[in-house]
């Protein structure tokens, strides 16, 4: 079943930081943490690597305000694909998962069209997606930024209907914002807020003005408890991706708490 969507969402996006241990340390502490913060209409998302999903999933399964994603899958029911992972695979343990990340992107060649058909396929599984698109480093010095993410978001809604449009969660994740990539600046809240302004203007032309508001957007890139206010009070963001920051079971919960605050 879809996750009922929240008005608020931050999901943690682990990588390969931690180790199997770590990974199941991690979720115990944050069950400790979350324990009495009871977060209005905010959700938060684990997203372990594949071995600790089942383990993970099994430590914070009676915790309500937390739900467990994978971060990758293949498009594909099943076949002859060494090393990956089918819905079917992850659909025991996750509600969840990361769509297009730049870092599969970038390692595995993962294109748009293959993007948008795995979310398509993750809707139709009961799984939400959350569909990462952004700019390179080298898009943006080449003034590309809004032709980039129109090309991903039309490309996004070439495999969606209206209702399930309403399904999917995008990410706008500049990928030279990335913690990984060490950048020497962050974006401007406010231009942010109007790269996301133009993922809902798309929405709306081909989907209407509904669908457009419904969607749910968040933001990533070096998100930390000191600036997550900065970038969930501009208008129209629902919460954040979240991955260095992330691995910290107290700095994630300041997070959660702050996008609990903002977000009614
Ligand atoms: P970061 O990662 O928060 O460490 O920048 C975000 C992401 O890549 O999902």
């Amino acid at each position: 079943m879809l996750s009922n969507k929240p008005n608020g969402l931050v999901v943690a996006n682990w990588k390969m930081e931690l180790s199997y241990k770590g990974e199941v340390e991690a979720a115990k502490a944050i069950k400790n943490l979350s324990k009495g913060h009871n977060w209005a209409s905010t959700k938060l998302v684990i997203c372990p690597s594949y071995p600790s999903l089942p383990a993970v999933a099994q430590e914070l399964a009676k915790v309500e305000e937390i739900e467990i994603g994978a971060q990758h899958v293949h498009w594909e029911d099943k076949g002859a694909w060494t090393g990956e992972v089918s819905i079917n695979q992850i659909m025991p343990f996750a509600q969840w998962c990361i769509v297009g990340h730049s870092e599969q992107r970038r390692l595995t060649g993962l294109k748009d069209e293959q993007v948008s058909k795995t979310a398509a396929k993750l809707i139709q599984h009961g799984i939400t997606p959350v569909v990462c698109l952004g700019e390179t480093a080298e898009e943006r010095a080449q003034d590309k930024t809004v032709e980039t993410v129109t090309r991903q978001m039309k490309q996004l809604l070439a495999f969606m209907t209206r209702m399930l449009m309403a399904k999917v969660v995008v990410t706008y994740e500049p990928v030279w914002a990335i913690s990984a990539n060490n950048p020497v600046e962050l974006p401007d809240p406010a231009d942010m807020a109007g790269t996301m302004l133009l993922l809902r203007k798309i929405v709306s032309v081909e989907f209407g003005n509904e669908a457009a508001e419904r969607m749910m957007v968040l933001y990533g890139g070096s998100i930390k408890a000191s600036n997550v206010s900065e970038y969930v009070k501009e208008p129209g963001v629902n919460g954040v991706l979240v991955g260095s920051a992330s691995t910290q079971p107290r700095q994630l919960i300041e997070i959660v708490n702050s996008v609990d605050g903002l977000i009614a």
